[in-house]
């Protein structure tokens, strides 16, 4: 009877002490997890992430940041109040890291312009005067280098594969590259099918010949009419061979706009790999007066890319070729 009661003790102290145990190691597992998600927690409000989200920042606009910044800019960021502009600045579709401090300089000086005006000219170097800071346009880019008032050919450039027109596409006179003028043949063949004669007026110019157009124009018109009509040598898409001025007999260049060839062209010349290179209302990017007339040769890639775009060769090159 005493033993029973001794073995029924025991038990109860057996069960006690293993409820005890394991409200114990309940709690323990409750508390370590407590201190972990504290420490995390706390290790979380350390991260620039969690510090950009107290600035208001969303978690797209801190994708935007991380795809752009260092943690060194982040950092600085964070010092700072909420910057919607430069949000924005990020947003556009056209931005380029390396351009920031200048489109945040000329934003300075050009306080009602959009974001998205300040972003192309930037991006077309228009912070800087016409033939300030002259540039080696980089060839290995072939065909599609830039050749503006910005970006220049040596003086001694003179192309490879320079093929004389035949009288069927062109003037006499007239040479041009060989993959141009092959594009070229296209693209006439193709206008002739719909009863539209494509001519090459003008093409190859060499940094001789161009020096002298300028030095005429000059002499005509003044220096500042003079450069928005003709480029100065080693500034002519012309000397690349791949520019080609396209007239129709009999007719004035500035008559071209109003010919169906042009209206032909505007809707195919990128097919073949060409692009009207000084366009209306672009005076301000391209930095020539409208040319109906003047098509650059810069593939069809390019030119697809440009004419799905609505955008000048200035632009393409800075966005998508030398970003
Ligand atoms: N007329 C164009 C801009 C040239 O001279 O090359
Ligand atoms: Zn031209």
């Amino acid at each position: 009877m005493v033993k029973r009661k001794k073995k029924l003790k025991l038990k109860k102290k057996v069960k006690k002490m293993l409820l005890f145990s394991v409200i114990v190691i309940v709690l323990l597992i409750f508390g370590i997890k407590f201190v972990i998600g504290k420490y995390q927690e706390y290790k979380y409000h350390q991260t620039i992430e969690y510090k950009l989200l107290q600035k208001d920042y969303t978690m797209d606009d801190i994708k935007l940041l991380n795809d752009n910044f260092d943690d060194e800019y982040l950092n600085n960021l964070i010092n700072e109040d909420y910057n919607e502009s430069l949000i924005k600045l990020l947003k556009e579709k056209y931005f380029i890291r390396k351009n920031l401090d200048r489109y945040l300089n000329y934003q300075i000086k050009n306080k009602k312009m959009s974001l998205q005006e300040i972003v192309q000219l930037v991006n077309v170097n228009r912070d800087s005067d016409y033939y300030e800071n002259i540039i080696d346009t980089d060839l290995s880019k072939d065909p599609v280098f830039l050749v503006n008032k910005y970006y220049h050919l040596p003086s001694d450039y003179v192309p490879q594969n320079l093929i004389k027109v035949s009288a069927s596409y062109g003037y006499q006179g007239n040479i041009v590259r060989s993959d141009a003028l092959e594009a070229f043949i296209d693209m006439a063949e193709a206008a002739k099918d719909e009863d539209i004669v494509l001519i090459i007026n003008s093409s190859y110019r060499s940094y001789d010949d161009q020096e002298e157009i300028w030095q005429y124009r000059k002499a005509v018109n003044g220096q500042s009419k003079a450069d928005q009509y003709a480029a100065r040598a080693g500034h002519s898409e012309h000397q690349s061979g791949l520019a080609i001025d396209i007239a129709q007999f009999n007719s004035k260049e500035e008559d071209f706009e109003n010919t169906p060839a042009f209206n032909w062209l505007s809707n195919h010349a990128h097919e073949y790999g060409f692009i009207l290179r000084y366009p209306k209302d672009k005076e301000n990017i391209t930095g020539y007066a409208y040319e109906s007339w003047h098509y650059r040769y810069v593939g069809v890639e390019a030119a697809t890319k440009i004419y799905n775009e609505n955008i000048t060769f200035d632009e393409y090159y800075a966005y998508y070729i030398d970003k």
